[in-house]
């Protein structure tokens, strides 16, 4: 959580600047600032609440200097205020920092500070580390930075500027991201790549426990912790500048749900050649290791979590194979789960999710033979790093907080993994891979056909807009697309809902069904269908009030629902690719008529770099 920024160049400080924090508005926006380096001083700008806001404060007060840092945040240590927002300075104003993370030692130095006299305006951690900065300063701002961090325990990111050395810019990274932009003769440092694009061309992404120091004019130096000089590897920035503009869409999630075909085409077009699957050139498993894996452990967050639910149905359907499926946060203290497997798969869209991380960094300790699979959109994360293999999901940057084309992306990597696996271990005959790939190909304009319901969608998100509680219930792979569905319309539009299987509804959630609360059932024409039929008159019977996800013609469920959403009569495989569409744009609609801000919604932040 968090997004820093930094710049030095020839260009407007405060515009460059500016543009890179509403990239990165997305990781927090509780508050945002800015500090810059001016003849020999150092000038801050920082207010509550949006960019909005330092966008209007900067109107009336033009930051300008040499070189400067900025912030946007999403509050941990110390609530939402002024005082707590970054940049940071120690008590004489000679050094700025912006920080990402968490420092888990604040307290004893914050009480080993304060005995020397330093005295806080703030709640947070991030203001120890100015502090720190000035008392280990001796004329080199990269020394006290190597000094300074000897001290810090956590998982964090931070760049800094001193006021004694106007044409330096200092960033460091250990456990949150930081990339430095290249560009010619001006650089720049970010929380994300994202921040970047249109900036620089080419960038370094900071490897863990380095410091990299820009100075004016010169190429920048990357060091270790120790003060070492490391060789940096540059690499080109990938994405395009259109790829972050929201285009003709209001919303970029709006965009995004509706670039869902166009993903699955792509990758359709890089992953099946001539009938035959590439995973891509990060994915380095052997076939002899793939032929002996036995056992797989899924671990993932939000969104990632139910893809990882929805494809334990393909590998167990296609691969005969055990699979557990568990939620990042509560696997860490469970660490003999471990042992049982010998595969394990984390799926993350951001590559940064501070509890995938940890579980996986706990697998490790733990487990000298399990091997990591990442299922990723963006490249060169932390998790990419740290795993044995990669599946790249190709979605392009994703915007909006809540995920959309990610999920339905992971799914397909997840499918096509499936596959792979199931070829090897020989569980399918290659006629069904053969089946299974023609369906495939057929997705995009299968998507682009239930995407084509969006009116009729809106329809019923206005007619059911003010309801204030919502059940979403499915039976098998259903289920987890009941519980995206869920968590879509909490996310942004604040509605209470809860995804349930719908057979475990009679132990509980039935109590909840009147007249009031919507019920979004996902009952499309599959193996669960009698069984979710039964459960459905279960509801019709108490008064409930059903929206229905289900197979086009399917005159009996549509007479059952208050509202009926169609998607074609497919395999069971391709349905979770095309069910969980109508429940995207019911959240979106829905949120849109509650006046809920869609693309950045409250408390929420999109890569969530604390545990
Ligand atoms: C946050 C986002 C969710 C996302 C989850 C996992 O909570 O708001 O949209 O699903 O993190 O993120 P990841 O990047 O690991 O997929």
């Amino acid at each position: 959580m968090c997004g820093i920024v930094g710049y030095i160049g020839n260009r407007d400080i405060e515009s460059v600047m500016f543009v890179g924090l509403e990239r990165l508005e997305y990781r927090g926006y509780d508050s945002c600032g800015m500090a810059l380096v001016d003849e020999g001083k150092i000038k801050i700008i920082k207010v509550t609440g949006r960019l909005q806001n330092l966008k209007a404060a900067l109107e009336k007060h033009h930051l300008s200097g040499s070189v400067g840092i900025g912030h946007t945040r999403w509050a941990t240590h110390g609530s939402v205020r002024k005082r707590n927002a970054h940049p940071f300075t120690d008590p004489e104003g000679r050094f700025a920092v912006v920080h990402n993370g968490i420092l888990e030692n604040h307290v004893e130095l914050r009480k080993k500070l304060q005995a020397k006299g330093y005295k806080f305006t703030s709640d947070t951690d991030s203001e120890i580390i100015p502090h720190l900065l000035a008392s280990n300063y001796k004329g080199n701002l990269l020394q006290a930075i190597l000094r300074t961090v000897k001290h810090l325990k956590g998982s964090f990111a931070l760049a800094a500027i001193s006021a004694d050395d106007p044409d330096t810019l200092v960033g460091l990274r250990t456990g949150s991201p930081l990339v430095a932009g290249i560009g010619k003769h001006e650089y720049a440092l970010a929380s994300d790549p994202l921040a970047l694009v249109g900036i620089t061309q080419r960038m370094i992404a900071l490897g863990e426990g380095e410091v990299v120091v820009i100075r004016r004019n010169q190429s920048p130096e990357l060091y270790d912790f120790a003060g070492k000089r490391i060789k940096p590897r540059i690499v080109p920035i990938e994405f395009h500048p259109k790829a972050i503009s929201k285009g003709r869409y209001r919303h970029f999630m709006r965009k995004e749900i509706f670039e869902q075909p166009t993903v699955i085409k792509n990758n359709i077009e890089h992953r099946i050649h001539n009938g035959r699957i590439s995973l891509g050139s990060a994915f380095r498993f052997y076939s002899e290791e793939m032929e002996d894996f036995e056992s797989i452990l899924i671990q993932a967050c939000g969104t990632s979590y139910h893809a990882g639910l929805v494809s334990r149905y393909f590998i167990e359907q296609f691969c005969r194979m055990h699979v557990q499926v568990e939620i990042a946060s509560e696997l860490i203290d469970r660490t003999s789960v471990f042992d049982n497997h010998d595969l394990m798969i984390t799926i993350s869209q951001s590559g940064e999710t501070a509890d995938t991380l940890a579980a996986l960094r706990a697998a490790r300790k733990r487990s000298d033979l399990l091997k990591v699979l990442s299922v990723l959109n963006v490249k060169r994360t932390s998790l990419d790093r740290e795993s044995d293999s990669a599946i790249y999901i190709h979605a392009g940057p994703e915007i909006g907080v809540a995920s959309t084309k990610a999920y339905t992306a992971e799914l397909f990597a997840l499918l096509t993994f499936t596959l792979e696996l199931a070829r090897k271990k020989r569980t399918l005959t290659s006629r069904k891979l053969r089946e299974i790939k023609t369906a495939l190909a057929a997705l995009p304009d299968l998507m682009a056909k239930v995407l084509r319901q969006d009116r009729s969608i809106r329809e019923i998100a206005r007619r059911f807009q003010k309801r204030n509680s919502y059940l979403f219930l499915g039976r098998g792979a259903n289920y987890p697309t009941a519980l995206e569905g869920a968590l879509k319309l909490k996310e942004i539009s604040y509605i209470h809902a809860t995804g349930y299987p719908a057979g475990e509804m009679k132990h509980g959630p039935i109590s909840l069904i009147d007249s009031k609360t919507p019920v979004v059932v996902v009952a499309p024409r599959d193996t669960t269908y009698g069984k979710m039929s039964a459960n459905i008159e279960e509801v019709a019977a108490r008064g409930g009030q059903v929206i229905a996800v289900g197979t086009a013609g399917d005159r009996e469920l549509a007479a059952k629902s208050a509202a009926f959403i169609p998607i074609p009569d497919v395999p069971d495989y391709i349905l979770p690719f095309l069910t969980v569409i109508p429940l995207q744009l019911l959240a979106y609609h829905t949120a849109v008529f509650r006046g809920c801000d869609v693309d950045k919604p409250r408390n929420l932040a999109k890569s969530v770099t604390v545990e």
